[in-house]
């Protein structure tokens, strides 16, 4: 068992790296997609403050499908280029939402949730899956927290 501890006090590119850190040696070696893609959304609920939600969504042909997560149970599938997270995979680009009500077609899995940060998970131009982050707070993140979120993509790429 790992404990990884937020520190509130710690910038967030700082946090970041810490997060990318803890992945990396954590997911090394490991080629079980599963267990990676689990361990991640662990490190990313216990070091990222204010979230209700974290976790992955796997692209299966069109459709994306519940992965390893942290929160409230949530969707199972979701079609590509619906909600915010078929949006990401789709287009191939993070949706960072500060409002998820004025998403057009935002879905909402679990209604604390008022903003939102989905990253695609990309390999050879295609999505693989997305990193979804939810927060019960208006407007939680900011480009900091995606370039944090698409470094740790670009990590979780090579490791599923
Ligand atoms: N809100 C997402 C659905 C997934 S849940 O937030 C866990 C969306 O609109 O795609």
């Amino acid at each position: 068992m790992h404990a990884f501890a937020a520190d509130p006090a710690l910038p967030k590119p700082e946090l970041y790296r810490e997060l990318l850190a803890a992945a990396d040696a954590l997911t090394a070696g490991e080629p079980d997609a599963v267990a990676n893609m689990a361990n991640v959304a662990a490190l990313i609920w216990q070091l990222v403050p204010g979230l209700n939600w974290a976790g992955f969504y796997r692209l299966q042909g069109e459709t994306l499908v519940l992965g390893p997560f942290q929160g409230k149970p949530a969707c199972i599938r979701i079609p590509l280029g619906q909600g915010v997270c078929g949006t990401a995979a789709a287009t191939l680009t993070s949706q960072r939402v500060a409002d998820v009500h004025a998403f057009p077609g935002h879905i909402a899995c679990d209604a604390a949730s008022r903003s939102e940060l989905v990253v695609p998970v990309l390999r050879g131009g295609e999505a693989l899956a997305v990193i979804d982050l939810d927060s019960p707070t208006p407007d939680r993140f900011d480009a900091e927290d995606q370039a944090g979120i698409e470094a740790l993509a670009a990590l979780v790429s090579t490791r599923i």
